[in-house]
């Protein structure tokens, strides 16, 4: 039985409702949510997880309006300057899962740098899912098949295709905000993940939530199909 939690996944939802909630802008639960990244990976490295996977903007998330899009540009903008240091000094490596079409040129050569400055940092692997979509990662995955003229592929091999390319499963999935769903999030990883749905809203996601389900996480009896 594999207990060790390696690859914990999170679905950061609720922003919009927390800042309802609160009669302001989505911005404000936009700018309030982005806060929880730097205390979910603090205790992630407190207890050896080797990587974190974020879901940050679907490819869905395109049809949301114009000002929200472009709030949260400029919030990954915003975040690169004032956290480089941040992934210094934590020695995190970032590194970004999403199809690379379609991500305005200005965010593409901040997510480059960001991936460069910080391609040796071994302490931990921050996955942001940005421009991400399950089924689109998988069709790219087989174009890229076709294109490299192999006739057919095992699971592993295929797995190599995917922008998870080298990482191992999603051991725990974590969603916030109450929905149970996927929402074409890492369809192939999670094949065997356990899932965890909370009724928090992402904003309001502490520190000692997490822990606690990252215990509950070593209670789970885990069987890949086994006995
Ligand atoms: C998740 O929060 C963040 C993104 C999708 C960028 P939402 O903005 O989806 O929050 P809700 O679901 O409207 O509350
Ligand atoms: C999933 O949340 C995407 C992110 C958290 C970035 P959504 O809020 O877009 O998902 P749905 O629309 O509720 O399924
Ligand atoms: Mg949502």
């Amino acid at each position: 039985m594999n207990k060790e939690l390696k690859h914990v996944a999170i679905i950061m939802d609720g922003n919009g409702r927390w800042a309802k909630k609160r009669l302001l802008p989505v911005s404000f639960g936009h700018n309030e949510g982005v806060k929880r990244i730097e205390d979910v990976i603090k205790v992630a490295i407190n207890n050896n997880i080797e990587i974190v996977t974020l879901f940050a903007f679907s490819t869905e998330n395109w049809k949301r309006e114009e000002k929200e899009v472009k709030h949260l540009m400029k919030l990954v903008k915003k975040y690169y300057l004032e956290k480089r240091h941040f992934f210094q000094e934590e020695q995190i490596c970032f590194n970004l899962i999403g199809s690379r079409k379609n991500i305005p040129e200005e965010i593409m050569t901040i997510f480059n740098n960001f991936m460069e400055e910080t391609k040796d940092y071994k302490k931990l692997i921050l996955n942001i899912a940005f421009n991400y979509g399950s089924r689109l990662e998988i069709v790219e995955a087989v174009n890229n098949i076709i294109e490299s003229n192999l006739e057919s592929v095992s699971e592993q091999q295929f797995s190599e295709f995917l922008y998870t390319k080298d990482q191992p499963d999603v051991d725990l999935l974590i969603r916030t905000s109450g929905e149970q769903r996927l929402s074409n999030f890492l369809l192939w990883q999670c094949a065997y993940a356990e899932l965890f749905f909370t009724n928090t809203l992402w904003p309001d996601f502490k520190q000692t939530e997490f822990q606690n389900i990252i215990d509950q996480f070593y209670q789970r009896e885990r069987r890949f199909g086994g006995r």
